[in-house]
Formats: C-alpha cells, sequence, structure tokens
C-alpha cells in the first residue's frame, strides 16, 4: 500500500461518432494531356494503369495550411459545431515543409478554435485513419469533447514535376472530420500497424521528393489491406454484408478494385459503393479518405446512416482502417 493521493480520471462516453465531414480542393485542374507536355507519359496509360483522369495542382502561393483551414471550417459548418466548442485538433499530413512549428496549431488558430491541443501526425497516406481512430478514443477516455481531423496535403511540394512515377500519382487537397461524443458507438476501433521492414519503398529522397518503388508498393497494397480492413470490421463485430460504402485510400484505382473484390469474395455485398474519387483527385494521401467520403454524400452516392469501412495505407509502411456511420 501507498500513501500517495489517488489520481483522478476524465469521465468520456461509451461511443464516439463523426459528425460532420468537409473538404477543399485548389482550383487548378492538371489533366493528364497536360502532364504528357512534361514528361513521357499519355492519357490512355495513366487512366489505364493508375484510373486518374485529372487532379488539382496548388499554385506556389498556396499553402498546405490553407487547404487545412478551409476543409476544417467546412467539416464544422456540415456538423453545424462551432469552433469554441471543438477542444481538440489533429492534422494528418507528410507534406509540411517546415517541421517547426506545426501545421494543427495555427490552423486551429485561423478557424477561430481558441487554444486547442493541436498537434500533427504523420502515418503518410495512412493517416487520416490514424487521426480518426486517436479523435476517437480521446472522446471515450473523456480527454477530448470535440475533436476536428483534418488530414491536408501539398504533395507537388515534394515531387519532382519530370518524374512520371510519381507526378502523375500524387495531388493537392484537404478533408476533415468533426468527431464527438455518442451514446451508441459509431467509430468502431482502429485496426492498425506498419511494416517498418519495408521502409524503402516509399521515402523523400535527399529530403526533397518522394521516391517510390511502384511495382512493390502494388503488390504489398494489393495483397496485405483486404485483411487489414476485414479485421477492422471483426473489431466493430460487423459483417463484410454490413459494409455501404468502402473507402480505401485512393493510391491507385486498380488497388482499390482489388481491395474490393477481396472484400467481395468473403461476403460484402455487389452493391457495396466503392470511392473511386482518384479518377478526378488524384491521391492525396492522407486527405483522400474524407475527400472522397465528402464528394460521395455531396452526390448522393452516400446516405446518413451508412456503414463506412475506411482503410488507408502508405509509406512506413503504415496502414489503419475503421468501420463508422456517415453523418
Ligand atoms: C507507379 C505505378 C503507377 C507504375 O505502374 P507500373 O505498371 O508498376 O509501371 P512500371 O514502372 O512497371 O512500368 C510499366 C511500363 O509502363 C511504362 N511507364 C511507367 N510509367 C509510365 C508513365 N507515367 N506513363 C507512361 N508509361 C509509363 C514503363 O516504361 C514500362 O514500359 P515497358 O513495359 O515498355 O518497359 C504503379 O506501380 C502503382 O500505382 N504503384 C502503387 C503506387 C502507390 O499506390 N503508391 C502510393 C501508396 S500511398
Amino acid at each position: 500500500m501507498t500513501d500517495r493521493p489517488a489520481l483522478s480520471l476524465h469521465t468520456g462516453s461509451r461511443g464516439s461518432r463523426v459528425l460532420g465531414i468537409g473538404s477543399f480542393q485548389p482550383e487548378k485542374v492538371v489533366t493528364n494531356d497536360d502532364l504528357s507536355k512534361v514528361m513521357d507519359t499519355n492519357d490512355e496509360w495513366i487512366r489505364t494503369r493508375v484510373g486518374i483522369i485529372e487532379r488539382r495542382f496548388a499554385e506556389k502561393d498556396e499553402e498546405l495550411t490553407d487547404f487545412a483551414v478551409a476543409a476544417g471550417k467546412a467539416a464544422l459548418a456540415d456538423a453545424g459545431v462551432d469552433p469554441s466548442e471543438v477542444d481538440t485538433v489533429i492534422l494528418p499530413n507528410c507534406t509540411m515543409r517546415t517541421l517547426i512549428p506545426n501545421a494543427a496549431a495555427q490552423v486551429a488558430a485561423r478557424i477561430g478554435i481558441p487554444n486547442p491541443g493541436a498537434f500533427d501526425l504523420n502515418a503518410a497516406c495512412a493517416g487520416f485513419c490514424y487521426g480518426l481512430g486517436v479523435a476517437s478514443d480521446l472522446i471515450r477516455a473523456g480527454s477530448a469533447k470535440k475533436v476536428l481531423v483534418i488530414g491536408a496535403e501539398k504533395l507537388t511540394d515534394s515531387i519532382d514535376p519530370t518524374d512520371r512515377a510519381n507526378a502523375i500519382i500524387f495531388a493537392d487537397g484537404a478533408g476533415a472530420a468533426v468527431v464527438g461524443a455518442s451514446d451508441e458507438p459509431e467509430i468502431g476501433p482502429v485496426s492498425w500497424g506498419s511494416a517498418g521492414d519495408l521502409v524503402d519503398l516509399i521515402y523523400m529522397r535527399d529530403e526533397k521528393f518522394i521516391y517510390q518503388e511502384g511495382q512493390s508498393v502494388f503488390r504489398w497494397a494489393t495483397t496485405q489491406i483486404a485483411p487489414i480492413a476485414l479485421s477492422a470490421l471483426e473489431a466493430a463485430g460487423l459483417k463484410p454484408s454490413d459494409v455501404d460504402v468502402l473507402i480505401p485510400h485512393q493510391a491507385n484505382l486498380r488497388i482499390v478494385e482489388a481491395i474490393a473484390k477481396k472484400l467481395r469474395a468473403n461476403g460484402a455485398r455487389d452493391d457495396m459503393v466503392v470511392a473511386d474519387d482518384i479518377k478526378y483527385s488524384g491521391n492525396t494521401s492522407s486527405a483522400s479518405i474524407p475527400l472522397a467520403l465528402d464528394h460521395m454524400r455531396k452526390a448522393g452516392t452516400v446516405r446518413s446512416g451508412d456503414v463506412v469501412l475506411a482503410v488507408g495505407f502508405g509509406a512506413g509502411l503504415s496502414y489503419a482502417g475503421q468501420a463508422f456511420v456517415s453523418p
């Protein structure tokens, strides 16, 4: 026995839920034909091998933090949550060029969120699912009441514009979710992990440009990610047939389709909606999942109450997935 005083703890909620979603993309549309003017590529190859038709690139004076502010505000408006109610901001990203200061605190201040806990989270393209998992657990533990998770990237800062392995894939944008308490759990447990032994498959070369071994990443993603998605479902007590909407990280349409095929082979429904936002948004890393969800809700392909299964994967290698109910 010790005579030290007992520590007190916050009291959380039984569950958490996504209250609202928002996104932002820069104006500038870049087509495959535009890219074929600066590198040896063509529209047909990109459409068939990657699935991208066009993507958005930032102008020089547009920053990751600008996109994050716009997406964060849109998510708060969608949720009907005032900035003053938010106590925590998590900003998954892997392309903030300055490590100090982080993006989260300044983005929160620009949105008008008063003095929140604010931190960046780098799990590359798995970042949004990591952030959503942390947000959900903070709320359930009582450490936070309302969390804003914003995946934001300016990947064009980190790409050699003439590198045809990367410049055709990556793009810029942001997507955000507001997370709050709920009596009934509406966000399932996160299933996450990493394969650090494969670190050399995607990295920044000379601290400047992203390099990746495309084929190896492709093989890894098409074989290793569906089981993560299935384990996230199992952790939430759901079956593949319960999934209304599948949102894999938008890395390559062929990877998305391979994951969907494996889920269907395990019982997912034929009418499960599968995100294909990569066609018009490219690969926006930690922004791709909330960006896709926002676009799908606006297009009416995802309805309030739908069961969404999200799974992110990328550099690290890192991966994470969870099931949640669409707001
Ligand atoms: C990067 C990726 C699109 C390259 O596709 P790939 O089919 O593996 O391409 P390869 O490098 O094997 O090249 C295949 C052929 O296409 C050609 N090619 C490669 N890139 C090309 C391009 N951008 N445009 C036109 N042709 C291209 C190659 O020269 C090669 O031609 P050959 O067969 O005549 O020699 C693909 O590997 C991929 O999407 N990988 C996953 C990447 C990913 O998702 N990363 C992010 C994870 S977050």
